[in-house]
């Protein structure tokens, strides 16, 4: 939590009076982003929107975690352009810059360097009981190294800033807590460091159905992309599996929640019970009605992509000062800087 002084006017019989300087504690949040292609709704009311909601009442970090990407996205042009797109998409949410630090991970070596301290005090049984490597492992799958550390650099990310919220959906709990005990571990090591972090899950989004009624993930193919041009959402709405209780198409009616109150859901899908093509037709206006203005955005924050560059830069140039300043405590702390004194 952040300290600020903000000067307060209350009003007293018609006029306004100077009151009381208060002093005024803004919480600190904190979330990273793969750049791993276009983000669908899931991503957006699991995580995404909390951003834009957080905005105004917190102080709010926001980054690029393109050196996690890595680990999947090995395309050098692929993953330039992904940074380019999330960034856009950023922008077209609503994302303020003038509120939010929004950054790149790779600019700030910080993170990295963390990783590597972190790294050193904490043991391989532990690692392995996180469920990403437990999922890799189940599918037989060759686990790098990358893989294995992933939520040692997401700790590193996290613990740099000194958060009171990391807002993730709730896949990504597990790593929020895994960061927790690193931080504790390190205090207790080296001496109180760094702040606990709580991660932030939407209770009602905390996972947003696909199409085939699965979470909806980039990986299953069964998204509905959040920037979607008319057309595909009309392709992905009428490609929902329709397995219905009553004549409810469930899987149409857990994304129908997401734009409209259960409330005024019941009654047209009690009215219109068995016609799916129907329901999925009103499904398509909704999308669309709520897609279309994120859209035409997206498309003008594209016209001038220096300018867009130019705000995560700036952005990473201001994480830069307080990482590094972090990570002098953090030298500090280990005992490995032995210039300080050196002049006396
Ligand atoms: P994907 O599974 O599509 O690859 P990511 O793993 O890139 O999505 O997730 C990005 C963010 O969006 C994370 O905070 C994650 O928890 C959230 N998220 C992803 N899918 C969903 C979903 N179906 N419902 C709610 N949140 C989600
Ligand atoms: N692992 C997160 C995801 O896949 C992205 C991420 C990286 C992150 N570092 C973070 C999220 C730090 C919150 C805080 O969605």
């Amino acid at each position: 939590m952040r300290k600020y002084v903000i000067k307060m006017w209350r009003s007293s019989k018609g006029g306004q009076e100077y009151a009381n300087i208060y002093n005024m504690s803004k919480k600190v949040f904190l979330s990273g982003v793969q750049p791993s292609g276009r983000p669908h709704i899931g991503n957006y009311f699991g995580a995404m929107k909390q951003f834009v909601d957080l905005q105004n009442e917190h102080e709010g970090y926001v980054f690029i975690a393109d050196y996690h990407a890595l680990h999947s996205l090995r395309n050098p042009k692929e993953m330039n352009e992904n940074i380019k797109s999330v960034l856009l998409d950023y922008l077209a949410i609503g994302l303020d810059p003038e509120k939010v630090t929004f950054f790149k991970q790779s600019d700030i070596s910080e993170h990295t360097e963390l990783a590597w301290i972190f790294d050193t005090i904490i043991t391989m049984p532990y690692l392995m009981r996180a469920h990403a490597f437990k999922d890799a492992q189940a599918k037989d799958k060759e686990i790098d190294v990358g893989t294995f550390n992933y939520p040692v650099l997401m700790a590193a990310d996290i613990l740099l800033y000194g958060p009171d919220l990391v807002p993730v959906g709730a896949d990504q709990k597990q790593h929020v807590e895994i960061a927790r005990d690193i931080a504790e571990k390190f205090n207790r090591t080296y001496g109180e460091t760094f702040k606990l972090p709580d991660p932030m899950i939407m209770k009602d989004m905390a996972v947003v159905p696909g199409t085939d009624g699965r979470k909806m993930s980039k990986s299953y193919g069964n998204t509905i992309p959040l920037f979607a041009e008319r057309e595909e959402i009309k392709k992905a709405v009428m490609s929902i599996v329709t397995d219905s209780g009553e004549g409810i198409p469930k899987n149409v009616y857990a994304i129908h929640k997401l734009f409209r109150s259960e409330n005024e859901l019941k009654k047209v899908y009690t009215e219109k019970a068995g016609k799916y093509k129907e329901l999925k037709e009103l499904l398509i206006a909704d999308l669309e009605k709520f897609i279309a203005p994120l859209r035409e955005r997206r498309k003008e924050f594209a016209k001038d992509i220096p300018r867009a560059l130019s705000i995560l830069k700036a952005g990473s140039e201001k994480a830069k000062k307080i990482a590094g300043q972090k990570m002098n405590e953090v030298r500090e702390r280990v005992g490995v800087n032995v210039y300080k004194n050196s002049e006396k």
